[in-house]
């Protein structure tokens, strides 16, 4: 059985936000549906003797922003790279534990790694696009995937949505790499979300870029979450509290302290540890 083949076809989110049963109450959020698109379960991460996560449990809601934040080194990179097994790719690293992408989970057998990353997005800190044409980045996972669709059609509309278009469409044929730092990674989220992931995990996607550059990536985030789950990763609390709805606080020895929603982390924490954290005093 294939990683697509498990896939629940009530899980498009848009048919889940018109259904009566998804919503959560609409005065206390904007968007999701009140499932849990990843549920963690007890785990544990080692690179050789180094435990680098321990016991993480949490259920990342469907259709929001979710944050990681918490100090250098404990354990953030890491737990996004267990959500899509870019660990794998790590000869040391030992995963143990359960990742569900809805039902399925994702450190079985026959799920195949590539076919995961397709449904689970993922964008890094410093851009990446490959040495080939604007249009090319963004076709690049639909032709792995052997699209049958119109992609001309898909890469305009992944643009669209990655807030592109209008500055590339002269320039379809040019290299991704004569971009600015922040179109790059606007073509990197572009990419990103051309396969339809259901989740797209970014790894301080702005810490590289100027504040202008910066406020984009942001609002781009905020129209994102319309459509598919963000995971991010920052070190910018205020970034934090004003773009996620849910906050996930791990702190040093790749602990999950604290998880809920962003506002009632911010301001009225139940750990001393995380008000600590939050407010400077240390981290
Ligand atoms: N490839 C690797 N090989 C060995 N150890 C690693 C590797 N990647 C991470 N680690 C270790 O795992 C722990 C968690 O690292 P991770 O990169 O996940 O932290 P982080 O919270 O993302 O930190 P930062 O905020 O600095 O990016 C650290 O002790 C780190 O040294
Ligand atoms: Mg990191």
């Amino acid at each position: 059985m294939s990683f697509e083949d498990t896939a629940d076809p009530t899980t498009d989110t848009e048919s889940l936000a018109d259904s009566p049963a998804a919503g959560l109450d609409d005065t206390t959020t904007r968007r999701g549906t009140g499932r849990a698109v990843i549920a963690a379960r007890g785990i544990d991460v080692r690179y050789g003797d180094t435990q680098a996560l321990s016991d993480i449990t949490m259920d990342i809601p469907e259709g929001m922003v979710t944050a990681l934040i918490g100090p250098s080194g404990c354990g953030k990179s890491t737990f996004l790279r267990c959500i899509n097994r870019m660990n794998d790719l790590i000869d040391t690293c030992h995963v143990d534990g359960e990742l569900r992408l809805y039902d399925k989970n994702v450190y079985d057998d026959d799920v195949d790694p590539v076919a995961l990353r397709r449904k689970v997005g993922m964008v890094f800190q410093k851009p990446n696009p490959f040495p080939k044409s604007i249009h090319d980045n963004v076709a690049y996972g639909l032709n792995i995937q052997g699209y049958d669709g119109d992609v001309d059609a898909r890469v305009e509309e992944s643009l669209r949505a990655a807030a592109l278009w209008d500055e590339v469409k002269g320039q379809l044929d040019e290299s991704g790499l004569a971009l600015s730092g922040g179109q790059q990674q606007r073509l990197c989220i572009a990419r990103a979300i051309a396969p339809d992931p259901d989740v797209v995990l970014m790894d301080e996607p702005a810490s590289a870029l100027d504040p202008v550059a910066t406020s984009k990536i942001e609002d781009l985030i905020d129209d994102l979450a319309e459509e598919y789950t963000v995971v991010i990763v920052t070190h910018n609390m205020q970034q934090a509290a004003r773009i996620s709805d849910k906050t996930a606080v791990f702190l040093t020895g790749g602990e999950l302290v604290e998880f809920g929603d962003t506002d009632a982390i911010f301001e009225n924490p139940d750990s001393e540890r995380v008000e600590n954290y939050i407010t400077g005093k240390f981290g």
